[in-house]
């Protein structure tokens, strides 16, 4: 197979395209099991106090109902911390449900109702009496900012004097930005169903992004190492909220054990909102700069919310330090606790909170100093990570810039506020940077060249919509000279080789880094088998002096003399490799990150202060693109979020229940397909052959990372008015 035919870098359709528009694919709460038991979860209705008592009578007396399970009948739980802290655990002590009588937040699960049908499992949850002892509450951030502790977090120490330099800059920024609680919501809501062997050993359907994560929970918890299987073949969406254990994991293997049946217990969407969320969070920003509006001195603060049991802590500050060339820097992250759930990673954790308060108080500068936002950021670049000093690996957000700003038009830009108008509509344009780490982790995979000339590969890593399925089948492809269609990537099992969390936009790097590694193994034992045929004309080849071409092992000096995959195993028997692939060194000298540059218009009503996103440009710098559809998409649903983010998106909690109001998808606003304009992605040329063999950098992330940013200036382009507070909704405009 030539480069040019090679699947790997091509826009294919997804492989799993067809099990998912024909209802083939099934999620975790989709698998049946002869006698499935059903449960239903009964939440607190306060945030803070005792169980005193919970009546489950009622519930109990409705025939078909099996079981309530509280913590006064729930089997035996671990005791110690260790046992609930998974890969993706904040600082402190998990979360444990139905461990006790204490309620540490509205929404808390208290008791699961299992019934023999769904129906019968609400209904009778809906009778299920719990009385309470309540004690006082504290549920606002901004109402406890007094009681902020430094959050335990390891920020770049502090470089130069930027509190003396401030004082003398010829021009200064200082503003206050802040963003409210946001909910994950994916299609698919959390669910688990959980098959009980006869061995009591338990295979678990879960929605998680991590089904090791899950097993090792599960085994820790229950006391059961060795005899739990977590699978997760497809994952509708998760954005981060399936990097921890949820609750209805352990409700689910808590009536499973108690019972010895098989249960399912599957959240309701109103239950999507009593776990992990995005914190609301409040930033202070102080910029000092010249008349050429290069930083001199730089103030990032941030304060976030987090529970009363872990300290949440996700990058928010860093970002500043590192992005910009400046010397005088200092940052500074604080937590307060309230009677709340611990926050949970989403999409771009702590950048979309970070670079958001900056990529706005950058813009505010380039207004101060009366200098193209474009142009503040050029000439503010920098090519090295300021806050380590490193060289990056690659860094073409340069090229982002005026890729981006050239498809945009950003050139007839007007610098004036209110310049630009259609009648009672003001247009404006804005834009931003966005950065996001491009991380690596341990990651193993096996690939296996079945008799009949196919190749298996595996990994336990998930596929949560992004498309993981497709790209690893196309690097698996690449590497042995196959068609697609006879590659088969199999995940979503704990079984499989072992493959870290998917989430941080590492799985390409992490577990396609292990599948070409063990493709390549393949290729050695490939080799190997041919040569020891009889006159072998194979005999003596290095792996660099033959080819894999359409299926079959080839001389590179001698096309002609060809030797068929199908044939060699058909003779030899099945071949295997099995790799752990792990960062290279290389990386060590190197900052690694993607970078994008968004360009926004956005068309606001004058009388109304409704506002349209009318034009959407992302150039988006993550590395080699192994396949631009899959990763357009990628980019496509974090500018889709970013907008939520900007305008629409914000869970609204009553401080005097410590309860959220609006946990529905009719009240909980997301950007619809009205709210959404074109939106053109580009993907800039960024060789790196630091990051990995791949190249390859990851996009997960990095489509969110400054659109909230650029709407908002556009926001200000178009009308003059800076709103700092996310989201930015009509009453603040008008
Ligand atoms: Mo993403 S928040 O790393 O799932």
């Amino acid at each position: 197979m030539s480069a040019r035919q090679s699947p790997q870098g091509q826009p294919l359709d997804r492989v799993d395209g067809p099990q998912k528009v024909t209802g083939q694919a099934r999620y975790a709460g989709e698998y049946a099991a002869p006698d499935l038991l059903h449960g239903s979860v009964v939440c607190s209705a306060i945030a803070s106090g005792q169980i005193r008592h919970i009546d489950a009578s009622a519930a109990l007396a409705v025939p078909g109902v099996v079981a309530v399970l509280t913590h006064e009948n729930r089997p035996p739980l671990a005791c110690e911390d260790d046992a609930y802290a998974d890969a993706d655990a904040a600082d402190g002590a998990a979360f444990r449900p139905l461990f006790n009588a204490h309620i540490l937040y509205s929404g808390q699960p208290l008791a699961l109702v299992v019934a023999d049908s769904l129906q019968l499992a609400q209904y009778a949850a809906s009778l299920v009496r719990v009385e309470y002892q309540q004690t006082p509450h504290r549920t606002d951030l901004l109402a406890d900012l007094a009681r902020a502790h430094t959050a335990p977090a390891e920020l770049p120490a502090p470089r130069g004097d930027a509190q003396g330099v401030l004082a003398g800059a010829l021009l200064g920024i200082e503003a206050r930005y802040s963003s409210p609680v946001e909910h994950h919501n994916p299609m698919e809501p959390h669910a688990s169903t959980v098959l009980y062997g006869d061995d009591g050993h338990l295979t678990i359907h879960d929605k998680t992004q991590g089904t090791q994560n899950s097993q090792q929970y599960v085994e820790d918890v229950f006391g059961l190492k060795g005899k739990v299987r977590v699978l997760a073949a497809f994952v509708g969406g998760a954005f981060g909220s399936g990097l921890r254990p949820q609750y209805q994991l352990a409700l689910a293997v808590m009536a499973a054990l108690k019972l010895r049946r098989s249960v399912r217990v599957s959240l309701t969407r109103q239950q999507m909102f009593t776990f992990g969320y995005r914190p609301r969070t409040v930033q202070h920003l102080q910029l000092g700069a010249g008349a050429d509006g290069r930083l001199q001195a730089l103030r990032h603060g941030a304060t976030a919310q987090t529970s009363r049991f872990e300290d949440f802590t996700e990058h928010v500050v860093e970002w500043s330090g590192m992005l910009y060339h400046c010397d005088n820097v200092q940052l500074d992250y604080q937590l307060v606790p309230l009677d709340v759930y611990t926050p949970l990673d989403m999409r771009a954790p702590g950048a979309t909170l970070g670079v958001y308060a900056l990529e706005c108080a950058m813009d505010e500068l380039a207004y101060a100093v009366a200098i193209d936002p474009l142009q503040l950021r050029l000439n503010n670049y920098s090519a090295l990570n300021q806050n380590s000093g490193k060289p990056y690996s690659s860094k073409a957000l340069d090229a982002c810039y005026a890729e981006g700003a050239a498809r945009f038009g950003w050139d007839a830009r007007p610098l004036a506020p209110r310049s630009l108008r259609d009648g009672h509509t003001l247009i404006g344009w804005g834009m931003a940077t966005g950065v996001w780490e491009a991380m690596q982790q341990p990651a193993s995979a096996r690939a296996c060249l079945a008799a009949n000339g196919s190749l298996q590969v595996s990994s336990a890593t998930t596929d949560i919509g992004t498309g993981t399925y497709t790209v690893m089948t196309q690097i698996a492809a690449t590497s042995l000279g196959l068609p697609m269609a006879r590659v088969r990537f199999q995940l979503g099992d704990s079984s499989l080789p072992k493959a870290p969390l998917q989430g941080g936009s590492f799985t390409v790097s992490s577990v396609g880094s292990a599948v070409q590694q063990a493709c390549e193994a393949l290729k050695e034992k490939i080799l190997e088998a041919a040569t020891q045929r009889p006159d072998s004309p194979f005999a003596g080849l290095a792996l660099a002096q033959v080819a894999f071409v359409d299926g079959a092992l080839q001389r590179v000096d001698d096309p002609a003399c060809r030797l068929a995959l199908s044939e060699l195993v058909g003779q030899v028997g099945e071949l295997q490799a099995e790799v752990e692939a792990q960062p290279s060194k290389a990386r060590d000298a190197y900052a690694t990150a993607t970078h994008s540059a968004v360009f926004v218009e956005v068309r606001v009503d004058e009388a109304l202060g409704t506002v349209q996103v009318s034009r959407v440009v992302s150039a988006i710098a993550a590395g080699r693109v192994i396949n631009p559809k899959t990763a357009r998409s990628q980019i496509l649903g974090g500018v889709v979020w970013g907008i939520g983010q900007a305008l629409h998106e914000e869970t609204l909690i009553d401080h005097n229940l410590g309860r959220y109001m609006n946990h529905s998808l009719a009240e909980y606003h997301l950007p619809v397909h009205a709210d959404n304009p074109a939106i053109e992605v580009l993907f800039v040329d960024e060789p790196d052959s630091v990051v990995n063999s791949l190249g390859s950098k990851g996009v997960g992330e990095i489509g969110i990372v400054g659109v909230a940013a650029a709407v908002a200036n556009a926001v200000y382009h178009a009308t003059g008015k800076r709103v700092r507070d996310l989201p930015i909704t009509l009453d603040k405009l008008l």
